[in-house]
């Protein structure tokens, strides 16, 4: 595998994308990862992410030496390429010209990671305040632009390359092919790491740890996430497989009924509805705060698998859907991505847990998971379902969460999903739906004045949830979603339209 060591990048996550649609197998780790345990991962080829600061301030990010000298290749990306240079004797200082946006990059000296780039002025994007002023006498120019004389570079010894521009972003077209060129051949990955050989993979090492007589619990909302988990988990242990779909009280109209539907034929008894609705509702009473609401149903939801684990006669694993966004985005390394939200099946899960965690896809985006699940022959309608927070409309009712505004999200979000797959727009849009806000507003309804509550519409458009921008719907699917939550819905008088992206948005409100 590669590793990529996070410096606080925006497009650290990108970086990551990128290798593995070249189809190697990559993961990002903070800068200041241990030696052993960057050791025990043995990587391929090392990529040191961007980052915001600079390389002057007090403090500033450094990796410790050893870790560059495992003796594997490094790619240094803008501020990792200033790291690099710092290490190899290069002298770095604030640009008096700065280079930020589109650049043309010409190559000076042929390279692996320009194979057939060659012979191109290359499109490139700079986003960086520093610049290398004198190489020194290990680092060989290999590429540069108009203000930037040393924006690639290489070592002597061949081991290791810098970049001052973004290879993984949008705005660098051929960046993809210089990432796969540095993993392939400046690393020698093969680039075989393909849906089938990870479920190959997965099932092999599902069947090494879960022993021949061991049970598995799996936490089974019916969305994408836990569906390909339970495929892949079903594989590797049968009939000692039992899923757990818990009915939080928190889930959109006929969720419940669907999940029936679709799973009891394929589990038969294997297949446990928990009616928690009264539990998750006791819980969240009185409580606003978002990371609370999160938290607690995160022990909600632990509290009930440990109930039913009791009842079934013991189970060790409890296998959960989790996925790398969730990971990034819960866990805070110093400096670099800050926790953003607790996902509940992540940072919400409580300190002392009986069971034993099973998460075979913890490492992947939402569209590698699709793949798998493609892969594992699981229909169309299930793999392109869009996502649904675990915590549900827990953290769409901003606020606190009774039953009475859960009713009435329910009905309102029913209509968004109606009208969304009425326009032929299901399955299209990342996702789309109607959020309670804690305010009031004044109306007008027949002849009389009103004051009630405000729906916010949510639809964006999104390819692995990272990153979202609100879809431009049309303007006679607006006017309908609207009308008909003002109509139909008792107790809200005003529908407003979400266009913040992500970010600086989030998908969800909480
Ligand atoms: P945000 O709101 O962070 O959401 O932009 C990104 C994606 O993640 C989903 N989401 C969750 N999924 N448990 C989940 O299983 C959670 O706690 C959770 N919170 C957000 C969200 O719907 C979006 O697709």
């Amino acid at each position: 595998m590669i590793v990529i060591l996070d410096f606080g990048s925006q497009y650290t996550q990108l970086i990551a994308r990128r290798v593995r649609e070249a189809q190697v197998y990559c993961e990002i780790h903070p800068y200041n990862i241990a030696l052993d345990k960057l050791r025990a991962l043995s990587p391929a080829g090392l990529i040191l992410s961007g980052g915001p600061a600079s390389l002057y301030e007090r403090d500033a990010p450094d990796v410790a030496p050893e870790l560059l000298r495992l003796g594997c290749p490094v790619l240094g990306i803008c501020y990792g390429l200033f790291v690099i240079g710092r290490h190899l004797g290069a002298s770095v200082a604030a640009a008096a010209l700065r280079e930020y946006g589109p650049a043309r990059l010409r190559i000076d000296e042929s390279d692996p990671l320009f194979d057939g780039l060659e012979g191109e002025e290359l499109k490139v994007w700079m986003s960086h305040g520093d610049r290398i002023v004198e190489p020194g006498s290990k680092l060989v120019v290999i590429g540069h632009t108009e203000n930037a004389p040393y924006a690639a570079v290489r070592s002597r010894d061949g081991l290791w390359r810098g970049i001052q521009f973004h290879p993984e972003v949008a705005h660098t077209p051929r960046g993809a092919r210089l990432l796969a060129n540095f993993a392939r051949l400046v690393c020698g990955e093969k680039g075989d790491w393909t849906p089938a050989n990870f479920v190959a993979a997965q099932v092999a090492a599902l069947r090494a740890r879960v022993g021949p007589e061991e049970r598995v619990l799996m936490a089974l909302s019916g969305g994408v996430d836990s569906t390909v988990a339970a495929a892949l988990v079903g594989r590797a242990v049968g009939a000692r497989l039992v899923c757990v779909f818990v009915d939080t009280g928190l889930l959109r109209f006929g969720e419940r009924e669907r999940v029936e539907r679709v799973f009891r034929p394929m589990l038969g008894e294997g297949l446990v509805v928990a009616d928690a609705a009264a539990l998750f509702m006791e819980r969240l009473a009185g409580v606003s705060d978002p990371e609370r609401k999160r938290r607690l149903v995160g022990h909600a939801f632990i509290e009930v698998f440990e109930q039913k684990a009791r009842m079934l006669g013991g189970a060790r694993f409890l296998a959960q859907g989790t996925l790398y966004p969730d990971v990034i985005e819960s866990v805070s390394v110093k400096g670099p991505s800050a926790v953003i939200k607790s996902h509940h099946n992540v940072g919400g899960l409580p300190a002392r847990m009986k069971l034993e965690l099973i998460e075979p896809l913890r490492e992947l985006f939402k569209d590698e998971v699709r793949a798998v699940g493609r892969e594992l022959g699981l229909a169309s309608e299930i793999v392109e379902r869009e996502p649904f927070p675990g915590p549900g409309y827990a953290v769409r009712i901003v606020g606190e969460v009774t039953p009475a505004r859960v009713e009435l999200l329910r009905r309102a979000d029913r209509i968004v999903t109606d009208e969304i797959a009425a326009a032929g727009l299901a399955g299209r849009l990342w996702q789309s739906f109607a959020v309670l806000l804690p305010v009031k507003s004044v109306g007008v309804m027949g002849d009389g004045r009103s004051y009630e509550q405000v729906v916010a519409l949510r639809a964006v458009e999104s390819l692995d949830g990272m990153t979202a921008d609100w879809a431009r719907l049309e303007p006679a699917l607006l006017e309908r979603i609207s009308s008909r939550i003002t109509n139909e819905v008792r107790g809200v008088n005003r529908v407003v339209y979400d266009i913040t992206p992500k970010p600086p948005g989030t998908i969800e409100w909480e």
